[in-house]
């Protein structure tokens, strides 16, 4: 079996394309224009390069947007008074700190210092705790991309054996979690595996739906998958540069013996990445719409 490509860039610019129209209704109806504002501490090359990408698309959908830039030397309360201006800004409806922060700056005492409604990355500790019971406000942006881009591939979640490899706050937890709702798009039965696994390929090969966070290059290989099995790729790992300098990224599927074998699979890049950004929109029009008394 050969796999179909699942393209997030594909599936990123259609709902660009549904955002885009949302944000000219809101603004001819309501006036009221989503407002986003970026804050980066230092300047970590992925970090910029992450930043620059969710501003140009936050100007492509025509929000109100901001990048604010800081020294990577800043003190942690200047950052925290920094959260607090923006908090109490009107025009402002989501706040992203750019992680990972650097060492001197106590990075969950910044998250929990964001307005959990101006939360859309859905980090705060009051949106994780709504995912956790089943109430979820702001869902994590990249396991929301992930959600979304099984629901349009036309990927059957409900009832699936669903295997997560990989227990990140940012993506392993929170996409278990969203799988394991009891709401339509999810329904699944979920496994977390994780550096302590024993026999992980005991599990691997169960899945109907297979999602590697693993942080590792190509750690799932063909013989840890299941014939048929729909396969999201998360990792981005940079193996090196091309003569122009540009980053060879791969992800931490062997993509190339696996998609033999899967009936579906995310390549990197070009899979799930665009979507992260993509949610993060979503995420915003939502934060100016609850702002609004809209949604
Ligand atoms: N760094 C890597 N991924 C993310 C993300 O989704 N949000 C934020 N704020 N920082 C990140």
């Amino acid at each position: 079996m050969t796999a179909k490509i699942i393209s997030g860039s594909e599936v990123a610019k259609e709902i660009r394309e549904e955002l885009k129209q949302e944000v000219a209704d809101l603004k001819e109806r309501h006036n009221l224009v989503p407002g986003l504002v970026t804050i980066l501490v230092g300047e970590d090359p992925a970090s910029v390069s992450y930043v620059t990408a969710k501003q140009r698309t936050s100007h492509e959908l025509g929000f109100y947007s901001k990048q604010d830039n800081q020294p990577a030397d800043m003190a942690e309360d200047e950052l925290l008074k920094l959260i607090d201006q923006y908090n109490s800004d009107p025009k402002i409806h989501g706040i992203l700190v750019q992680l990972p922060l650097p060492k001197h700056i106590d990075e969950g005492k910044i998250l929990y210092a964001i307005d959990p409604r101006k939360d859309v990355d859905g980090f705060h500790p009051v949106n994780v705790g709504k995912l956790m019971i089943g109430e979820p406000n702001y869902l994590p942006c990249t396991p929301a991309g992930i959600q979304q881009l099984l629901i349009r591939s036309g990927t059957k979640i409900e009832g699936a054996d669903v295997v997560v490899v990989g227990r990140s706050n940012i993506v392993g937890k929170p996409i278990a979690n969203i799988l394991l709702q009891k709401r339509e798009g999810a329904n699944a039965t979920v496994t977390v595996c994780h550096t302590r696994t024993r026999e992980m390929a005991s599990y691997t090969k169960r899945a109907d739906i297979l999602i590697v966070a693993a942080g590792k290059p190509k750690a799932i290989t063909a013989d840890m998958v299941r014939e048929g099995a729909v396969v999201i790729d998360v990792g981005v790992n940079r193996i090196g540069k091309t003569p122009e300098g540009k980053a060879i990224l791969c992800g931490d599927v062997d993509f190339e013996g696996v998609k033999e074998k899967a009936s579906a699979i995310t390549p990197v890049p070009g899979g799930v990445g665009p979507m992260t950004i993509t949610m993060l929109m979503m995420n915003t029009v939502k934060a100016a719409k609850l702002a609004a008394g809209i949604a």
